[in-house]
């Protein structure tokens, strides 16, 4: 540790941490449901485009303001811009990783209660598990829990030290559960549906589901990967960092695709069923397999594990913030903070049937989200606020703080970036703005 806020410990441990954020239940849960609701393969190919070419070009920049400023999002900005109503932007970032883990970690909690339903070898039927409310917000309160207990502890150490074991354990896991979906009688409809694309199932809407998705799924657009940049040595390749990281998470989100869409076909299943799909789709596929509650007991582990090392990093924002700007102490401000994260939550947690008011709460046009609390607020944190703050944060990097600075930065430490640096330039300044605010507009019907 060279300074107070604390460094990663190696370059793996910097990838294997962003990374970690980065795949979560937004590979494994919220894709597949996304692919299936916006048409399938069609759906896919749009996605790894917006990967590609918004991503990770805008996953650098958001590093590279880190690791520059050494600071929280809101600090980084400051000290580009001191005193400037840009700080704004910093402030939704904490904001939004706040929102996020308050429904997020309600999911987590689900996954934590399906280790044991496997365990029992008996799943049952998910919307009676969801909607009882005690059982949902006990395993929600430990998820939560566990989160800041880790945060609590510092960065590095134990969670470095984890990712390294399990994530290739889910990896390996995830393939013998591609073979054993694809060699099921009738799933090659599955395979179709979800790799033969049929392009005139694309709308503004699709479009704005990938991107949402993208930034979800890379953890974009709330300061997250500023944050975690700026614990980066400078003598570190962001360039090739971010490569990896967009490579693994994608990877994983697309593997999911292929163990879900052929079990889903052979099951007979409808692929728009929504956010319910894996925890319906995988206990059945788990049911008929050999050794299954095994199989089944230790992938939802895996899964509650991924899940934790995005609720850190979701949490390490607003701490992050707290410590840098008010000098507050990491041991304190954690709890408090996850307190809120969770009492924000408790509405989420009660919107799958147990209250009758936030089951159907609906204040967001159904066009745009599920009337169900936790999906609004998965539409509002985790798509609106995501797109909003990367348009904005993509202006600053690209014209206020200047690309060519940026540029510089992303250089130190990696040789290979010169290639690509006016090319970079010209995507940061004029490519990925553009195309999220046309993508917003979309969204506010303008279009129509
Ligand atoms: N990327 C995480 C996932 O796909 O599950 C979710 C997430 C974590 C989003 C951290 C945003 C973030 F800052």
């Amino acid at each position: 540790m060279q300074n107070h806020r604390g460094e990663w410990s190696s370059k793996l441990g910097f990838i294997l941490a962003a990374s970690g954020s980065a795949i979560g239940l937004g590979n494994i849960w919220r894709y597949p449901y996304i692919v299936g609701k916006n048409g399938g393969a069609a759906f896919v190919v749009i996605y790894l485009l917006i990967v590609v070419i918004i991503g990770l070009p805008y996953m650098l920049g958001e590093l590279s303001l880190g690791r520059s400023s050494q600071k929280n999002p809101v600090g980084a900005i400051d000290a580009i811009k001191p005193g400037s109503a840009w700080k704004g932007v910093g402030y939704l970032g904490v904001l939004t990783g706040l929102g996020i883990l308050s429904f997020y970690g309600v999911i987590a909690g689900w996954t934590v209660g399906y280790i044991f339903k496997m365990i029992t070898g008996n799943p049952g039927d998910f919307a009676i598990f969801i909607s009882n409310s005690v059982w949902v917000i006990l395993l929600f309160a430990f998820f939560i829990f566990i989160t800041a207990a880790i945060v609590h502890g510092g960065i590095s150490g134990g969670i470095e030290r984890w990712s390294k074991i399990l994530m290739p354990v889910l990896f390996v896991l995830m393939i013998i559960l591609i073979i054993y979906a694809v060699s099921l009688p009738g799933s090659g409809a599955g395979l179709r549906f979800y790799l033969m694309p049929d392009f005139s199932k694309i709308d503004g809407n699709v479009i704005l589901a990938a991107l949402g998705q993208a930034f979800f799924s890379l953890s974009l657009g709330m300061g997250l990967m500023i944050t975690y940049g700026s614990y980066v040595p400078k003598s570190e390749d962001l360039f090739t960092s971010a490569g990896y990281i967009v490579f693994f998470d994608s990877l994983i989100a697309f593997m999911a695709g292929l163990i879900i869409f052929p079990a889903l076909f052979a099951n007979g299943q409808d692929p728009e069923a929504g956010a319910k799909l894996v925890f319906v789709v995988f206990p059945e596929l788990f049911m008929r397999m050999p050794a299954g509650t095994l199989v089944g007991a230790i992938f939802f582990l895996l899964l509650s594990v991924a899940a934790l090392t995005s609720t850190i990093s979701l949490l390490e924002v607003p701490v992050a913030f707290l410590i840098d700007e008010k000098k507050v102490h990491r041991k304190r401000i954690v709890w408090i903070i996850a307190g809120i994260a969770f009492l924000l939550g408790l509405p989420s947690a009660l919107s799958q049937g147990a209250s009758p008011f936030f089951t159907n709460f609906g204040l967001i046009p159904q066009r745009l989200a599920d009337p169900d609390f936790l999906s609004q607020m998965s539409f509002v944190f985790g798509d609106l606020s995501l797109a909003i703050g990367a348009l904005l944060l993509s202006i600053f990097i690209g014209w206020i703080w200047g690309a060519k600075f940026a540029a510089s930065e992303i250089e130190m430490g990696s040789s290979y970036f010169k290639k690509f640096l006016k090319l970079w330039i010209f995507m940061m300044r004029y490519i990925i703005p553009i195309s999220i605010f046309i993508i917003l507009l979309n969204l506010f019907g303008i279009f129509n």
